[in-house]
């Protein structure tokens, strides 16, 4: 479990990032965190993984505070995927790209193989390329891959499907979903509101580096009031929805908007 206590975090002498953040992400979950630009969502984010240390507060991961934590240890218990891939890429070929991240964490050699052939077969990467010779939604794959292969408990995700074309963004988040119905928490920032209410469960929303909502995808999504204090627009078929309110029951999916239609109808869906 993550929880947040009256985190806030002031980067050098500038006005607070974040601001008295409380909130708990449980294990398995699936929360998505959005927000405006410079809202506060990447902060937050580093916080939970420990690359950054409150101002005040306290960030736990499993009771213990990220302060109190080993570098290895954070990193062994929580995948970070930066909004950049590339940042997270630096070896000439991806196997040796994916047996880093197991060798820093001291996994021994013995077990690394087998671990990083684990991976490449089930990513189906040709283990020889450079990872700077595969296209942008690949090098999003392999950066996500060698944090698979440390097979953390959670996963925290900035903006991973960011540049990615439809195709290969869903190969990147039909492999989290599955990743999540194996059990990994999974914490995503995303901008992309139709995938939010797809994929995660729940939704923080951050204005201004305050957390101005939490709560269950659906309901956030129909909080016409908070919303727009976020600058958040809500997905196409939520704000259908909402206008059609007086004459059909509310729809948050093209299945229960047709449905709802045909419904009216007196068809059967
Ligand atoms: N390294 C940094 N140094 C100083 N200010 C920063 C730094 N990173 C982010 N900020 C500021 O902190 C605020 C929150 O940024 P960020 O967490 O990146 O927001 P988001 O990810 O929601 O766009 C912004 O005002 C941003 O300009
Ligand atoms: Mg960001």
């Amino acid at each position: 479990m993550i929880e947040f206590r009256n985190v806030s975090l002031q980067y050098n002498s500038g006005a607070a990032a974040v601001h008295d953040l409380n909130f708990t992400v449980p294990d398995g979950a699936f929360v998505a965190i959005i927000g405006a630009n410079g809202a506060g969502k990447t902060t937050a984010a580093k916080l939970m993984r420990g690359l950054l240390k409150p101002t005040s507060g306290e960030v736990l991961i499993d009771g213990a505070a990220t302060t109190s934590l080993r570098t290895s240890e954070l990193a062994k218990r929580i995948g970070f995927l930066f909004q950049n891939p590339d940042r997270q890429l630096c070896k000439p070929t991806v196997r040796e790209e994916l047996a880093f991240g197991l060798e820093l964490l001291g996994v021994p050699d013995a077990e690394v193989k087998p671990r990083v052939d684990a991976v490449l077969e089930d990513f189906r990467f040709d283990p020889e390329r450079s990872p700077f010779a595969l296209s942008r939604g690949e090098r999003q794959r392999l950066a996500l891959a060698s944090l698979i292969a440390v097979e953390p408990k959670t996963l925290i995700l900035d903006e991973p499907t960011t540049g990615l074309d439809y195709r290969e963004c869903m190969a990147v988040l039909g492999r989290v979903k599955a990743l999540h119905e194996a059990g990994t928490t999974v914490v995503m920032v995303c901008h992309d509101m139709e995938l939010v209410l797809d994929f995660a469960e729940r939704v923080l929303v951050f204005s201004a580096g305050q957390l101005l909502l939490d709560g269950e995808t659906r309901k956030v999504f129909r909080d016409t009031e908070t919303l727009p204090k976020a600058s958040v627009l809500p997905p196409q078929i939520t704000r259908l929805s909402e206008r059609l309110a007086d004459v059909l029951p509310p729809a948050d999916t093209v299945e229960e908007m047709e449905a709802a239609i045909r419904g009216r109808k007196g068809e059967k869906a």
